[in-house]
């Protein structure tokens, strides 16, 4: 019977917001039109993403012992979150990701302080914790020795293991061998694909293409679902709405088609707000989303040549 239990080992920041019109170049500076601070990092955003469609999520993580931690702990916990395993140090600040907003699209530069402290050693500590889960969702905002030890215990004691290779590093195929699925965008997919000999990578592969929708292969055969039309607010985030949504349908024993199209509906709703989390639906949204009559979420599907 499947659980809905899912862990979250990744980054938690405090991303600092600017709007602007112009985007400014090396040493030129420009006017803004709005700046604020809101919860973010790729590790708590897909553990919201999760909390909002009632799963039963358990974060493992590092803030520092300052003001922006104590926010987005308590934060994660008003989600619902369990957050007794994310540790406060007191030598590195909490992460934070300046993002700069133009035209509907994002730029970030992420400083990961405390996230660089869920060391090896942090994770095995939390092995049984590990252990009580359905699904891991991993990213690349902390140490990859990390990634590679959680994938390793997760393997261990079968719980299904999700890596979102972002933001894009080369990967070991240690670490590929490893997970269950790989949630590249498109251009994360093509240096994967160009760097990795791995034989049953296609069957891992989900590739998420933005309003394009989703990609994955299936018995030879490369699938896509569309994604729907919506008022893009901020992307930021989308990916990891995303990611959150994909673990919790797998987690409740859904198919990787099933899965795919509610995660694609999950991505969609997050974009039409501004912030990484504050778009992101709860269950009932998503619902009566996919209860609207609608152009899109349609799949097709091609041969891999
Ligand atoms: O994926 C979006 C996230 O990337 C932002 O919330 C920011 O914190 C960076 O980690």
């Amino acid at each position: 019977m499947a659980s809905n239990k899912i862990v979250v080992i990744g980054s938690i920041n405090m991303d600092l917001v600017t709007q602007t019109q112009a985007v400014p170049r090396l040493g030129e500076t420009v006017l803004g039109t709005s700046f604020t601070t809101n919860p973010g990092g790729k590790g708590a955003n897909q553990a919201v993403a999760a909390a909002r469609l009632n799963a039963d999520v358990t974060m493992i993580g590092a803030v520092g012992n300052d003001s922006f931690g104590k926010e987005l702990l308590h934060h994660l916990q008003n989600q619902g979150i369990f957050t007794g395993n994310v540790e406060p140090v007191t030598h590195k600040e909490t992460g934070i990701a300046s993002i700069t907003i133009a035209n509907h699209d994002n730029s970030i530069i992420v400083v990961p302080g405390a996230n660089d402290c869920v060391t090896e050693e942090l994770v095995e500590k939390y092995e049984d914790v590990i252990a009580k889960n359905d699904t891991m969702l991993l990213q690349l905002e902390i140490p990859l020795k990390s990634v590679i030890k959680a994938a390793e215990l997760a393997k261990k004691h079968g719980v299904r293991v999700i890596l979102n290779p972002a933001p894009y590093q080369d990967l070991p195929e240690e670490l590929l061998q490893l997970v269950d699925y790989i949630t590249p965008n498109e251009y994360e997919a093509v240096e994967l694909l160009k760097a990795s000999n791995l034989k049953n990578l296609h069957e891992k592969l989900i590739i998420t293409k933005g309003a394009e929708g989703v990609s994955f292969y299936e018995n030879g055969l490369e699938k896509n679902i569309s994604s729907y039309k919506v008022e893009v607010v901020d992307t930021t985030g989308a990916g990891d709405s995303f990611n959150g949504a994909f673990a919790v349908a797998l987690s409740e024993g859904k198919t990787i088609e099933e899965a795919c199209s509610f995660a694609v509906a999950v991505g969609a709703l997050a974009v039409t707000k501004l912030g990484a989390q504050s778009g992101m639906p709860t269950r009932e949204q998503v619902e009566a989303f996919l209860n609207e009559d609608k152009p899109s979420g349609n799949m097709s599907s091609t041969k891999i040549q």
